[in-house]
């Protein structure tokens, strides 16, 4: 058994011995192979070394994500940390720190070719508002980049994807991770944060006003089923319509301390209905065009435990867990006569 310091931990790696926070809190046990998202959560609980038993489980395939992507990415989370604990405690927005966050670090992040695979493989715990906020600024980006948005409005745009729920840093933690349904009180409550986070960033002559709007509508629907406001369809701004979707896929795909995060197909086909009365239809297209581009040729695995790939993947309709697959043995499957869906995409090496 070696110690190996967290920065040199590696996907693959076997855990030596039970890995517990000052607290008593048990992180990893004794066996565990080691995934990206468990290395970044050492790192969100300042575990300097861990006991490792073996530098690779055999039967294990290394998660494909590049180390230099890792570090970046968990280098970006624990300054997005310390940028919120600040705004926390002194009710204060750091501008030139978020806006350098958002034109260098995250919009480099959000270029590399695989990025939302890559997100979604380090299994992002939104439970934390800091993390799932890098999440919406980097997929907010890639949508942006999408719908030909560059320079000056994108860094605007990652800006509003970063601050977007800041004023969740004031909703107190019982609320906001509470698993079961929330009493109208307490709905009240989370439907205080996106003007929480506006009054937040509203006096500041640097902030855009898009990036200013796209916080405060983040939760506006078309259909003017939204709050705070109730704003209805071009009344809403387009940051924020980016956002809206780049928030729900992101909540969705995301672990959470009381349910298992979904696949990205069951996300996109969610908002693929939200599309109907609730999303920007346009932006919508982009974003179900570009998502079928990506996942496109997968491999997949069924409800019933079969392999197969993703051979036509819907139209612009809500079929996206049962797209015409092929089977490991050749044949051509569509999911919907078949009574199948898609349950979990595999990760190739
Ligand atoms: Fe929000």
């Amino acid at each position: 058994m070696t110690k190996v310091a967290t920065q040199d931990l590696r996907p693959g790696m076997v855990i030596g011995r039970e890995v517990v926070t000052d607290d008593g809190v048990v992180l990893l046990e004794s066996g565990t192979v080691l995934t990206a998202w468990q290395i970044t959560n050492l790192h969100n609980w300042r575990i300097p070394a861990v006991d490792i038993a073996a530098a690779e489980a055999s039967a294990t395939r290394p998660a494909r994500v590049p180390g230099s992507f890792l570090e970046d990415y968990v280098k970006t989370v624990d300054v997005i940390r310390h940028t919120f604990e600040h705004i926390s405690l002194f009710r204060e927005v750091p501008v030139l720190e978020m806006e350098e966050l958002a034109n260098q670090r995250i919009a480099l992040l959000a270029d590399t070719v695989g990025v939302l695979d890559y997100l979604y493989q380090i299994r992002l715990h939104s439970d934390h508002t800091f993390e799932h906020s890098l999440s919406v600024a980097i997929t907010a980006a890639v949508i942006g980049r999408w719908r030909h948005i560059k320079g000056k409005e994108l860094g605007d745009l990652i800006l509003a994807g970063l601050l977007h729920d800041i004023g969740k840093l004031f909703v107190p933690p019982a609320i906001l991770d509470k698993p079961g349904v929330l009493t109208p009180a307490e709905y009240e409550y989370i439907r205080r944060h996106p003007g929480e986070g506006h009054r937040l960033i509203a006096a500041s002559p640097q902030i855009a006003e898009g990036v200013k709007l796209g916080v405060i509508q983040h939760h506006e629907r078309r259909d003017g089923s939204g709050y705070p406001a109730g704003l209805a369809g071009d009344a809403i701004h387009d940051y924020a319509k980016i956002i809206a979707i780049a928030d729900i896929y992101c909540a969705m795909t995301a672990d959470r301390a009381y349910r298992r995060r979904l696949t990205p197909l069951a996300a996109i086909e969610v908002i693929a209905e939200d599309m109907r009365a609730k999303l920007d239809p346009e932006i919508g297209v982009t974003f179900l065009d570009n998502m079928r581009d990506c996942f496109t040729g997968s491999d997949v695995i069924l409800s019933d435990g079969q392999r197969a790939k993703i051979v036509v993947l819907g139209g612009r309709d809500r079929y996206w867990t049962k797209p015409v697959v092929r089977s490991a043995d050749g044949r051509m499957l569509d999911l919907r006569e078949e009574g199948l869906s898609i349950v979990e995409i595999v990760q190739e090496n």
